[in-house]
């Protein structure tokens, strides 16, 4: 365990070994799930737990350390903060965990957490642990319904479990580096875009506490939590770049030169292009593009009458992360028929960008079509001056 200040413990783990979050996105240096011991004059709580796949192991630093768990505040049932529970309940028979009624409902069905150890507690609702207050802040959707926010009044802390959150095991405290920013970046692609509006209103909420240190329940503690505050503003902010993902895939060359195309006539318009190879970039590098981008551009060949399921794949990603996209569009090469588009603007039906009319190629980039492209590169750059 490591002592954070006087009377508030870090007791989590790393796990370096993790490759991959929610099956979806890559994450190479792992995460970490992040566990914090407070000692007051009567009580001591733990604010959330551990992954099942390390819970012997905390147990086992828990009772080393001597110290008499009373209360467990779940911030968010989600497994990865929660799995220890039923453990920490058997073990120390009188404690009881404080959380919020969906949160309750959450641990009743995902671990069989009896209710009767379960105190539901209210928006702005406090624990005296003995000189030291817990005060419950709701925060639902960042990310699930059933999350809340901790704060320590008389220290100032702010345990914002997910929200803040980073994939990074490079250490306990922030070093606010450009790595670090990347990595938060990440995981606020995945995890909270999806949840931009609240994103919003819970960052004026902890800019108005005004929290002397946050700790969320992965990655790095924040001692100086404008850090992390200023990327939210940035990522949240309504506005986006001048700037256009072109997402290609290719099976013999004819849409990777497309887009290799597209890209050059787009900044030629002084538009950034992030060219993407689907099969080459991961899918946290493309949601990360995604935080600001103003349209994304579908580069596939025609595969069996419809566009390539890789690219439809990405289109299904950029609909479910609801990022701040205005417009998409979709080009590639055929050679003898189909619906290039259809089943990519399916796709669409939680993040709505405006579809920008794409082209098609009957096999190589030639002649008119090249035209075309150019026809193509001015649709988009008009979307910039609307
Ligand atoms: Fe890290 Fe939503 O759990």
């Amino acid at each position: 365990m490591t002592e954070i200040s006087d009377g508030v413990l870090y007791c989590g783990r790393a796990d370096k070994e993790r490759r991959l979050f929610d099956q979806i996105m890559p994450i190479p240096q792992g995460t970490t799930y992040n566990s914090y011991i407070v000692k007051g004059e009567k009580k001591n709580a733990l604010i959330d737990t551990m992954y099942a796949k390390f819970v012997d192991a905390y147990m086992d630093d828990i009772v080393a350390s001597g110290i008499r768990i009373d209360a467990v505040v779940s911030n968010h049932a989600e497994p990865d903060h929660s799995g220890a529970i039923p453990s920490l309940l058997e073990k120390f028979p009188e404690a009881r965990v404080y959380c919020t009624k969906k949160c309750a409902e959450n641990l009743r069905n995902f671990l069989g957490i009896s209710l009767d150890r379960v105190e539901e507690v209210s928006d702005g609702q406090t624990l005296d642990l003995g000189g030291r207050t817990l005060e419950f802040i709701h925060a639902p959707w960042v990310h699930w319904p059933d999350t809340m926010f901790t704060h320590l009044r008389e220290d100032n802390f702010l345990f914002t479990c997910d929200f803040f959150g980073a994939h990074w095991t490079k250490g306990i405290i922030a070093d606010n580096s450009t790595e670090l920013a990347e990595a938060a970046k990440g995981y606020y692609a995945e995890i909270m875009m999806p949840f931009r509006n609240f994103c919003v209103k819970y960052l004026e909420k902890v800019e108005r506490l005004s929290p002397k240190l946050v700790l969320p329940s992965h990655g790095p503690i924040y001692k100086d939590p404008s850090f992390i505050c200023n990327l939210y503003s940035d990522w949240t902010s309504p506005s986006v770049a001048r700037k256009v993902i072109i997402a290609y895939v290719s099976m013999y060359g004819s849409s990777e030169t497309m887009a290799k195309e597209l890209a050059e006539l787009l900044e030629a318009r002084n538009i950034r292009a992030v060219l993407a190879d689907i099969i080459e970039t991961d899918e946290c590098s493309i949601a990360k593009a995604l935080v600001d981008s103003a349209g994304i551009v579908f580069s596939t060949p025609m595969v069996l009458a419809s566009p390539h399921p890789k690219s439809v794949y990405v289109a299904e990603l950029a609909n479910i992360l609801r990022p701040k996209l205005k417009f998409y569009s979709v080009m590639g090469s055929f050679g003898w028929g189909g619906n290039l588009s259809a089943a990519i603007d399916a796709c669409f039906t939680l993040t709505k960008p405006k579809k920008i009319e794409g082209l098609t190629v009957k096999g190589l980039l030639l002649g008119e079509d090249r035209k075309k492209l150019g026809e193509l590169a001015d649709r988009i750059a008009e979307q910039f001056s609307e």
